[in-house]
């Protein structure tokens, strides 16, 4: 089969194929969402590999319908379903349909963010955007900023290239700069400080307290060692949502710390910003307003399709450090507002437009009403499991994640790990569920994420049956 011709392939002067290969790829997507019962199949990666690399890349199908029927068979009819109520596992999220319109406006004008002459109306929204939630975080106006960026990983990366660049300012040399942040933090961090040149020993891990929250007083002891040892605190990280326990580390008191060492203050609220919108809990990430930049991460509680994240900060002078000017692109006389100057991508996609649309169409309390949901939802299933005798839980989250596992007095901690891991496995192979798992000091767990506003307690509880079954075949096999 030859490949189709070039004016089969452009639009706008072909309405009548766009139409067909838009509306044959719409209703494959209808059908497959119709069809889905459960949130996986559970293949193993030998089993999905398989197939894939048998396509020879050379020999194309030619038309949509044929490649449409491929990637289903390669990739749409096995893969993890994020909507399924089941689907608990990791920070993914189901997406809201408003969303779902602006992400296909956004891939077919292929907009790009980094100059005003590739956006135009684009560039205000997003700025508008960045505004508003830079005020929800109650920076103060006029001085506030930020930009739109690809995850978390990269908002946390550049929020602490604006703290080194700060801390540079006043000549202190990169090999004396210190980040500090809770044991529990994300791990972009750290490997921000490797990417940042300053080394492993940059990132330093400041223990939690019965809470699995940054103990303070710690990194009260921990600031004054640095300072006495001749090094600089360049940046205190605090995590508003941790990725396993989605607890808020102490805003307030960290603020205060940050103060009095002249430290930039920035918080990693890739998980819990979405509580910005919400209705019953903002008063969570009380605190906040004093920081210098935070990590929002929209593609996990504002249920944004993959990829919305943004970097906001108090000061918008703090953004020259990442700012570059090119002839070609963005010249330094340039008058217009060129994202770019304030992004480490050039060309960037629209995302912005996908929350956009979703606030026009949902407004701020319907959106954060949905992360509300899965908060009480996560508490609910939290309570219930503490009552059961061979479920171990750990201290309830502030946000959506619940870490418990299957516990048998009579077995070791080696064979409990072994026997947990054992049920996450089996749980993926029978697509019954998917649920994460980690590690607590050393011990297996098994995680839930909830994020999902329509599943219900008796669905989350129906998967932990399923756990203490599978807990307790696997016992009986040993027997
Ligand atoms: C607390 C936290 N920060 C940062 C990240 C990284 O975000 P992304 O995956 O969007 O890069 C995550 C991801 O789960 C996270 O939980």
């Amino acid at each position: 089969m030859t490949a189709p011709s070039f004016d089969q392939l452009f639009h706008p002067d072909n309405a009548g194929r766009y139409t067909t290969a838009m509306t044959d790829g719409l209703r494959l997507l209808l059908e497959q969402l119709a069809r889905i019962d459960r949130p996986v199949t559970g293949l193993s990666p030998e089993v999905a590999a398989k197939p894939v690399l048998d396509v020879d890349l050379d020999r194309p199908l030619g038309d949509t319908s044929a490649a449409l029927a491929e990637i289903r068979e390669l990739w749409l009819d096995d893969t993890v379903y994020f909507h399924d109520t089941k689907y608990a596992a990791h920070l993914n999220c189901p997406v809201v349909i408003p969303a779902l319109v602006a992400e296909l406006f956004m891939a077919a004008i292929n907009t790009s963010m980094d100059t005003f002459d590739q956006s135009v109306g684009g560039t205000f929204m997003e700025r508008h955007l960045i505004d508003w939630t830079a005020a929800r975080a109650g920076y103060p106006e006029g001085l506030r900023d930020g930009i739109f960026t690809s995850g978390g990983s990269q908002s946390n990366l550049q929020a602490l290239l604006l703290a080194r660049g700060e801390a540079q300012l006043r000549g202190v040399p990169l090999e004396k700069l210190r980040f500090f942040t809770s044991a529990d933090c994300h791990f972009s961090i750290a490997k921000s400080a490797r990417l940042l040149g300053m080394g492993d020993a940059a990132a330093v891990a400041v223990p939690t307290d019965g809470s699995r929250r940054m103990d303070v007083d710690e990194l009260e002891r921990m600031l004054a060692d640095c300072v006495a040892d001749g090094l600089v605190p360049a940046a205190v990280v605090a995590t508003a949502g941790t990725t396993d326990f989605g607890v808020i580390d102490p805003l307030d008191r960290i603020a205060n710390a940050c103060s009095r060492y002249g430290a930039w203050f920035h918080i990693d609220a890739a998980y819990g910003g979405g509580l910005l919108a919400s209705p019953r809990y903002r008063h969570l990430l009380d605190g906040i307003e004093r920081s210098d930049s935070v990590t929002i991460d929209f593609h996990k509680s504002w249920y944004q399709p993959v990829s919305s994240s943004a970097l906001i900060v108090r000061d918008l002078a703090s953004m020259q450090h990442a700012s570059w000017y090119a002839d070609y692109l963005n010249p330094k006389e340039s008058e217009n507002p060129n994202q770019v100057d304030k992004s480490l991508q050039t060309t960037r996609r629209f995302d912005a437009v996908k929350l956009w649309m979703t606030l026009r169409v949902m407004g701020p309390d319907g959106l954060g009403a949905c992360f509300d949901a899965a908060i009480d939802l996560a508490r609910e299933v939290h309570d219930r499991l503490a009552l059961m005798p061979d479920i171990e839980t750990i201290a309830r989250s502030q946000l959506s994640t619940v870490v418990f596992r299957y516990t048998n007095a009579a077995l070791d901690e080696e064979t409990l790990g072994e026997l947990n891991r054992r049920i996450r496995s089996e749980l993926w192979s029978s697509g019954r569920a998917v649920v994460a798992a980690t590690k607590v000091d050393g011990r297996q767990f098994l995680k839930f994420t909830l994020l999902n506003p329509l599943a219900t307690p008796e669905e989350i509880l129906d998967i932990v049956e399923d756990v203490r079954a599978l807990g307790r075949a696997v016992m009986e096999v040993a027997r």
